[in-house]
Protein backbone atom coordinates (compact mmCIF):
# COMPACT_ATOMS: atom_id res chain seq x y z
CA UNK A 1 0.00 0.00 0.00
CA UNK A 2 1.21 2.94 -1.30
CA UNK A 3 -0.14 6.46 -0.02
CA UNK A 4 0.93 10.25 -0.90
CA UNK A 5 0.53 13.40 1.12
CA UNK A 6 0.41 16.75 -1.00
CA UNK A 7 1.55 19.64 1.12
CA UNK A 8 3.55 17.24 3.71
CA UNK A 9 5.87 19.88 4.10
CA UNK A 10 3.26 22.21 6.47
CA UNK A 11 1.91 20.86 9.43
CA UNK A 12 -1.29 19.38 8.22
CA UNK A 13 0.45 17.35 5.51
CA UNK A 14 3.36 16.32 8.13
CA UNK A 15 1.20 15.44 10.71
CA UNK A 16 -1.05 13.05 8.20
CA UNK A 17 2.25 11.81 6.97
CA UNK A 18 3.50 10.71 10.91
CA UNK A 19 0.02 9.36 11.77
CA UNK A 20 -0.52 7.41 9.27
CA UNK A 21 2.86 5.67 9.45
CA UNK A 22 2.57 5.39 13.04
CA UNK A 23 -0.74 3.45 12.27
CA UNK A 24 1.71 0.95 10.64
CA UNK A 25 -0.60 -0.62 7.39
CA UNK A 26 1.31 1.22 4.69
CA UNK A 27 4.52 0.13 2.77
CA UNK A 28 5.55 3.61 2.00
CA UNK A 29 4.18 7.17 2.54
CA UNK A 30 5.77 9.76 -0.33
CA UNK A 31 5.73 13.14 1.72
CA UNK A 32 5.12 15.76 -1.70
CA UNK A 33 5.85 19.50 -1.35
CA UNK A 34 6.70 22.22 -3.65
CA UNK A 35 10.14 23.77 -3.75
CA UNK A 36 10.69 26.19 -0.88
CA UNK A 37 12.10 29.99 -1.79
CA UNK A 38 14.50 31.48 0.34
CA UNK A 39 12.90 33.34 3.66
CA UNK A 40 9.63 31.12 3.25
CA UNK A 41 8.45 29.92 6.70
CA UNK A 42 5.05 28.19 5.57
CA UNK A 43 6.40 25.15 5.33
CA UNK A 44 9.34 22.62 5.30
CA UNK A 45 10.96 20.81 2.35
CA UNK A 46 8.99 18.17 2.99
CA UNK A 47 12.81 15.64 2.00
CA UNK A 48 14.06 17.22 5.73
CA UNK A 49 10.65 16.40 6.91
CA UNK A 50 10.20 13.00 5.79
CA UNK A 51 13.11 11.71 6.93
CA UNK A 52 12.97 12.90 10.15
CA UNK A 53 9.61 11.53 10.77
CA UNK A 54 11.24 8.03 9.25
CA UNK A 55 14.21 8.37 11.40
CA UNK A 56 11.48 7.99 14.49
CA UNK A 57 10.50 4.19 12.87
CA UNK A 58 12.71 2.71 15.52
CA UNK A 59 11.79 4.34 18.72
CA UNK A 60 7.78 3.89 17.46
CA UNK A 61 8.03 0.99 16.02
CA UNK A 62 6.40 1.24 12.48
CA UNK A 63 7.84 -0.19 8.88
CA UNK A 64 6.41 2.57 6.90
CA UNK A 65 8.68 4.39 5.06
CA UNK A 66 9.15 7.68 4.25
CA UNK A 67 10.04 9.76 2.09
CA UNK A 68 10.05 13.58 1.05
CA UNK A 69 10.97 15.42 -2.36
CA UNK A 70 9.10 17.93 -4.70
CA UNK A 71 8.60 15.45 -8.03
CA UNK A 72 5.32 13.87 -8.22
CA UNK A 73 7.45 11.05 -10.34
CA UNK A 74 7.35 9.54 -6.99
CA UNK A 75 4.11 9.51 -6.26
CA UNK A 76 3.30 6.73 -9.31
CA UNK A 77 1.16 4.27 -8.66
CA UNK A 78 -0.31 5.74 -5.16
CA UNK A 79 -3.27 3.74 -3.41
CA UNK A 80 -4.76 6.70 -1.48
CA UNK A 81 -3.37 10.33 -2.36
CA UNK A 82 -4.39 12.81 0.94
CA UNK A 83 -3.85 16.42 -0.55
CA UNK A 84 -3.13 19.00 2.28
CA UNK A 85 -1.80 21.63 -0.21
CA UNK A 86 -2.94 25.55 0.51
CA UNK A 87 -2.93 28.33 2.34
CA UNK A 88 -4.29 28.08 5.44
CA UNK A 89 -6.72 30.32 7.71
CA UNK A 90 -4.92 33.31 9.68
CA UNK A 91 -6.64 35.14 12.31
CA UNK A 92 -10.01 36.77 11.22
CA UNK A 93 -10.66 34.96 7.93
CA UNK A 94 -13.02 32.43 7.23
CA UNK A 95 -12.63 28.89 5.40
CA UNK A 96 -14.29 30.79 2.31
CA UNK A 97 -11.47 33.39 2.23
CA UNK A 98 -8.89 31.36 1.07
CA UNK A 99 -11.04 29.37 -2.31
CA UNK A 100 -9.73 31.21 -5.14
CA UNK A 101 -6.22 30.20 -3.86
CA UNK A 102 -6.84 26.74 -2.97
CA UNK A 103 -8.61 26.13 -5.74
CA UNK A 104 -5.62 26.89 -8.01
CA UNK A 105 -3.49 24.60 -5.94
CA UNK A 106 -6.04 21.84 -5.39
CA UNK A 107 -6.89 21.47 -8.98
CA UNK A 108 -3.37 21.55 -10.02
CA UNK A 109 -2.18 19.03 -7.72
CA UNK A 110 -5.08 16.57 -8.32
CA UNK A 111 -4.30 16.81 -12.11
CA UNK A 112 -0.22 15.45 -11.15
CA UNK A 113 -1.65 13.03 -8.91
CA UNK A 114 -3.88 10.74 -11.59
CA UNK A 115 -1.16 11.83 -14.35
CA UNK A 116 0.78 9.39 -12.18
CA UNK A 117 -1.89 7.34 -10.22
CA UNK A 118 -5.00 7.23 -12.71
CA UNK A 119 -6.87 4.81 -10.75
CA UNK A 120 -6.34 6.33 -7.07
CA UNK A 121 -8.43 7.44 -4.52
CA UNK A 122 -8.24 11.04 -3.25
CA UNK A 123 -8.77 12.73 0.21
CA UNK A 124 -8.88 16.33 0.50
CA UNK A 125 -8.13 18.47 3.55
CA UNK A 126 -7.47 21.47 1.74
CA UNK A 127 -9.69 24.30 3.23
CA UNK A 128 -12.50 25.62 2.23
CA UNK A 129 -13.43 21.73 2.72
CA UNK A 130 -16.74 20.79 0.83
CA UNK A 131 -15.56 22.74 -2.29
CA UNK A 132 -11.96 21.71 -2.72
CA UNK A 133 -13.10 18.46 -2.69
CA UNK A 134 -15.41 19.02 -5.48
CA UNK A 135 -12.36 20.70 -7.21
CA UNK A 136 -10.45 17.92 -7.04
CA UNK A 137 -13.27 15.98 -8.07
CA UNK A 138 -13.26 17.80 -10.94
CA UNK A 139 -9.72 17.85 -12.00
CA UNK A 140 -9.49 13.82 -11.28
CA UNK A 141 -11.77 12.55 -13.64
CA UNK A 142 -12.24 9.79 -11.07
CA UNK A 143 -15.77 8.65 -10.07
CA UNK A 144 -17.35 10.30 -6.66
CA UNK A 145 -16.89 7.35 -4.38
CA UNK A 146 -13.13 7.54 -4.85
CA UNK A 147 -12.88 11.70 -3.94
CA UNK A 148 -13.98 12.67 -0.38
CA UNK A 149 -13.08 15.31 2.21
CA UNK A 150 -11.96 15.12 5.85
CA UNK A 151 -13.71 17.19 8.04
CA UNK A 152 -16.18 15.33 10.11
CA UNK A 153 -14.10 13.08 12.24
CA UNK A 154 -11.71 16.36 12.68
CA UNK A 155 -15.55 18.24 13.79
CA UNK A 156 -16.38 15.15 15.90
CA UNK A 157 -13.31 14.85 17.77
CA UNK A 158 -13.27 18.42 18.69
CA UNK A 159 -17.29 17.85 20.00
CA UNK A 160 -16.25 14.43 21.48
CA UNK A 161 -13.12 16.00 23.36
CA UNK A 162 -15.30 19.05 24.81
CA UNK A 163 -17.93 16.83 25.80
CA UNK A 164 -14.87 14.03 26.97
CA UNK A 165 -13.98 17.03 29.32
CA UNK A 166 -17.10 18.15 31.18
CA UNK A 167 -18.81 15.10 31.59
CA UNK A 168 -15.42 13.20 32.97
CA UNK A 169 -15.51 10.37 31.17
CA UNK A 170 -12.91 8.94 28.64
CA UNK A 171 -13.60 10.49 24.77
CA UNK A 172 -13.23 7.08 23.70
CA UNK A 173 -16.23 6.35 24.91
CA UNK A 174 -18.10 9.01 23.55
CA UNK A 175 -19.89 8.76 19.65
CA UNK A 176 -21.16 11.21 17.74
CA UNK A 177 -22.46 12.24 14.18
CA UNK A 178 -22.02 15.94 12.64
CA UNK A 179 -23.51 16.52 9.06
CA UNK A 180 -23.32 19.75 6.46
CA UNK A 181 -20.58 21.84 5.52
CA UNK A 182 -16.84 21.71 7.47
CA UNK A 183 -17.90 25.79 8.42
CA UNK A 184 -19.64 27.09 11.05
CA UNK A 185 -23.01 26.21 10.20
CA UNK A 186 -22.05 22.47 10.93
CA UNK A 187 -24.49 20.36 12.44
CA UNK A 188 -24.00 18.21 15.18
CA UNK A 189 -26.74 15.87 16.32
CA UNK A 190 -27.07 15.51 20.08
CA UNK A 191 -30.09 12.75 19.24
CA UNK A 192 -27.06 10.84 17.20
CA UNK A 193 -24.67 11.20 20.62
CA UNK A 194 -24.15 8.59 22.84
CA UNK A 195 -21.84 7.81 25.81
CA UNK A 196 -21.37 3.82 24.78
CA UNK A 197 -24.99 3.64 23.88
CA UNK A 198 -26.26 5.98 26.58
CA UNK A 199 -27.63 9.26 24.74
CA UNK A 200 -25.47 11.60 26.19
CA UNK A 201 -29.07 14.06 26.56
CA UNK A 202 -29.41 11.86 29.93
CA UNK A 203 -26.09 12.81 31.00
CA UNK A 204 -26.07 16.72 30.46
CA UNK A 205 -27.91 19.51 31.49
CA UNK A 206 -29.26 20.88 27.71
CA UNK A 207 -27.58 24.46 28.59
CA UNK A 208 -23.97 22.81 28.66
CA UNK A 209 -24.75 20.51 25.74
CA UNK A 210 -25.85 23.71 23.53
CA UNK A 211 -22.67 25.40 24.58
CA UNK A 212 -20.46 22.23 23.81
CA UNK A 213 -21.67 22.73 20.21
CA UNK A 214 -21.85 25.88 19.78
CA UNK A 215 -17.84 25.50 20.58
CA UNK A 216 -17.56 22.44 18.48
CA UNK A 217 -18.86 24.66 15.35
CA UNK A 218 -16.46 27.68 15.69
CA UNK A 219 -13.55 24.76 16.95
CA UNK A 220 -11.07 25.74 13.70
CA UNK A 221 -11.72 29.32 14.63
CA UNK A 222 -11.00 28.75 18.29
CA UNK A 223 -7.41 27.39 17.15
CA UNK A 224 -6.92 30.46 14.38
CA UNK A 225 -6.99 33.06 17.31
CA UNK A 226 -5.00 30.87 19.69
CA UNK A 227 -1.73 29.79 17.41
CA UNK A 228 -2.70 32.42 14.19
CA UNK A 229 -2.64 29.65 11.80
CA UNK A 230 -5.50 26.50 11.91
CA UNK A 231 -4.47 23.61 13.45
CA UNK A 232 -2.76 20.33 12.42
CA UNK A 233 -3.06 17.87 15.13
CA UNK A 234 -6.49 17.04 15.23
CA UNK A 235 -6.76 17.39 11.20
CA UNK A 236 -3.58 14.97 10.56
CA UNK A 237 -5.04 12.02 12.92
CA UNK A 238 -8.58 12.53 11.55
CA UNK A 239 -6.99 12.24 8.24
CA UNK A 240 -4.94 9.37 8.93
CA UNK A 241 -7.70 7.36 10.46
CA UNK A 242 -10.10 7.81 6.98
CA UNK A 243 -6.92 6.09 4.88
CA UNK A 244 -6.33 3.62 7.27
CA UNK A 245 -10.09 2.43 7.07
CA UNK A 246 -9.80 2.57 2.98
CA UNK A 247 -7.09 0.99 3.10
CA UNK A 248 -7.62 -2.12 5.32
CA UNK A 249 -10.83 -2.30 3.99
CA UNK A 250 -12.45 -1.52 6.95
CA UNK A 251 -16.22 -0.59 6.58
CA UNK A 252 -15.90 2.04 9.21
CA UNK A 253 -18.94 4.70 9.52
CA UNK A 254 -17.62 7.85 9.52
CA UNK A 255 -18.91 11.68 8.50
CA UNK A 256 -16.87 12.43 5.16
CA UNK A 257 -17.58 15.27 2.87
CA UNK A 258 -19.52 12.90 0.17
CA UNK A 259 -21.04 13.73 -3.17
CA UNK A 260 -24.39 13.97 -3.02
CA UNK A 261 -27.18 12.64 -5.59
CA UNK A 262 -30.59 13.20 -3.59
CA UNK A 263 -29.46 11.56 -0.30
CA UNK A 264 -31.11 13.72 2.66
CA UNK A 265 -33.04 15.37 0.15
CA UNK A 266 -29.32 17.03 -1.14
CA UNK A 267 -27.96 16.68 -4.53
CA UNK A 268 -25.13 17.76 -6.73
CA UNK A 269 -22.71 19.00 -4.04
CA UNK A 270 -20.04 17.61 -1.44
CA UNK A 271 -21.29 17.90 1.72
CA UNK A 272 -20.62 16.21 4.98
CA UNK A 273 -22.55 13.11 5.71
CA UNK A 274 -22.11 9.48 7.03
CA UNK A 275 -20.30 7.36 4.61
CA UNK A 276 -19.27 3.20 4.58
CA UNK A 277 -15.47 3.81 4.10
CA UNK A 278 -13.57 0.67 2.84
CA UNK A 279 -11.59 -0.41 -0.25
CA UNK A 280 -12.29 1.89 -3.11
CA UNK A 281 -13.35 4.61 -1.03
CA UNK A 282 -17.33 5.59 -0.15
CA UNK A 283 -18.92 2.01 -0.52
CA UNK A 284 -22.12 3.77 0.59
CA UNK A 285 -23.68 6.91 1.88
CA UNK A 286 -25.33 6.21 5.31
CA UNK A 287 -28.86 7.99 5.37
CA UNK A 288 -30.43 8.33 9.32
CA UNK A 289 -34.04 10.09 9.99
CA UNK A 290 -33.62 13.71 10.78
CA UNK A 291 -36.10 15.29 12.35
CA UNK A 292 -37.50 18.61 11.02
CA UNK A 293 -34.76 21.04 12.77
CA UNK A 294 -32.28 18.57 12.00
CA UNK A 295 -33.34 18.48 8.42
CA UNK A 296 -33.08 22.63 8.30
CA UNK A 297 -29.59 22.60 9.76
CA UNK A 298 -28.42 20.43 7.32
CA UNK A 299 -30.25 22.85 4.37
CA UNK A 300 -28.83 25.67 6.13
CA UNK A 301 -25.69 24.19 6.19
CA UNK A 302 -26.00 22.68 2.40
CA UNK A 303 -27.12 26.29 1.37
CA UNK A 304 -24.08 27.96 3.05
CA UNK A 305 -21.96 25.08 1.06
CA UNK A 306 -23.69 26.13 -2.46
CA UNK A 307 -22.88 29.96 -2.08
CA UNK A 308 -19.10 28.89 -1.64
CA UNK A 309 -19.77 27.06 -4.75
CA UNK A 310 -21.28 29.75 -6.88
CA UNK A 311 -18.08 32.19 -5.31
CA UNK A 312 -16.09 29.81 -6.77
CA UNK A 313 -17.31 29.76 -10.11
CA UNK A 314 -17.54 33.36 -10.05
CA UNK A 315 -13.84 33.51 -9.46
CA UNK A 316 -13.39 31.08 -11.90
CA UNK A 317 -15.23 32.36 -14.58
CA UNK A 318 -13.48 36.04 -14.46
C1 LIG B 1 -9.81 23.22 11.17
C2 LIG B 1 -9.28 23.49 9.81
C3 LIG B 1 -8.27 22.49 9.42
O1 LIG B 1 -11.02 23.02 11.32
O2 LIG B 1 -10.33 23.55 8.90
O3 LIG B 1 -9.00 23.21 12.10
Amino acid sequence: MKITVVGAGGNVGATVALSIAQRDFAKQVVCIDLERKEGDKTFYPSKGRALDQWQTSPVYGFDTHLVGGTDYEMTKDSDICVITAGVPRRPGMSRDDLLGTNANIVDSVTRELVKHSPNTIIVVVSNPLDVMTYVAWKASGLPAERVMGMAGILDTARYRAFLAEELKISPKDIQALILGGHGDTMVPLPRYTTVSGIPVTQLIAKDKLDAIIERAKVGGGELVGLMGTSAWYAPGAASAQMVEAIALDQNRIFPCAAWLTGQFGLKDLYVGVPVKLGAGGIKEIVEVELNKEEQELLNNSAEHVRTAFKDLERIMNG
